[in-house]
């Protein structure tokens, strides 16, 4: 069984993340399959990170244009969405990150869950491939700011690195 220590409520953002990397890590310790891996990383930072109301990813099927949702902790969500399509299928189109401080104000987001107000989104891109992206929602506009992006980026490349092996 793995066994997740509550990290300790702090303002440090960065010491937050150090904190989940290593959880994460023995979270994927000897582990290189790509939905279990999306699978626990969803619940660890659903568990972990305070005013999420969705956290998951969505997959690039090989050769297609559309994103198929994977797993992920919240609410049932959008099943399929098109690259260039809501920030997810932006993130996918720059490949980029793209945080959204306030949902209302992004030409075309797809609203899966009305309680949405903030958005994290960040591509999962490996070889100069671009295999979907980690999503993350919250109930609260502007939840996320560039401590949160930083921290998530390095999180979504552990994530990248557990699938070597
Ligand atoms: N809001 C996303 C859709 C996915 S749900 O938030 C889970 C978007 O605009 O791409």
């Amino acid at each position: 069984m793995f066994d997740t220590t509550p990290i300790a409520p702090t303002d440090n953002k960065p010491v937050f993340y150090r904190e989940l990397d290593q959880q994460l890590a023995s979270l994927f310790e000897g582990e290189h399959d790509a939905v279990a891996n999306a699978a626990n990383m969803s619940a660890l930072l659903f568990m972990a990170m305070p005013e999420l109301n969705w956290a998951g990813f969505y997959f690039l099927p090989e050769g297609k244009d559309v994103l198929v949702v994977g797993p992920f902790q919240g609410k049932p969500a959008c099943v399929r969405i098109p690259i260039g399509k809501g920030v997810c299928g932006t993130a996918v189109a720059r490949r980029e990150t793209i945080l959204v401080a306030d949902v209302h104000a992004f030409p075309g987001h797809i609203a899966c869950d009305a309680a949405s107000q903030s958005e994290l989104v960040v591509p999962l891109i490996r070889d100069g491939k671009v295999l979907g992206v980690l999503d993350l929602d919250s109930p609260r506009a502007g939840r996320f700011d560039a401590d949160d992006q930083a921290g998530i980026e390095r999180l979504v490349a552990r994530y990248l690195d557990s699938l070597a092996g």
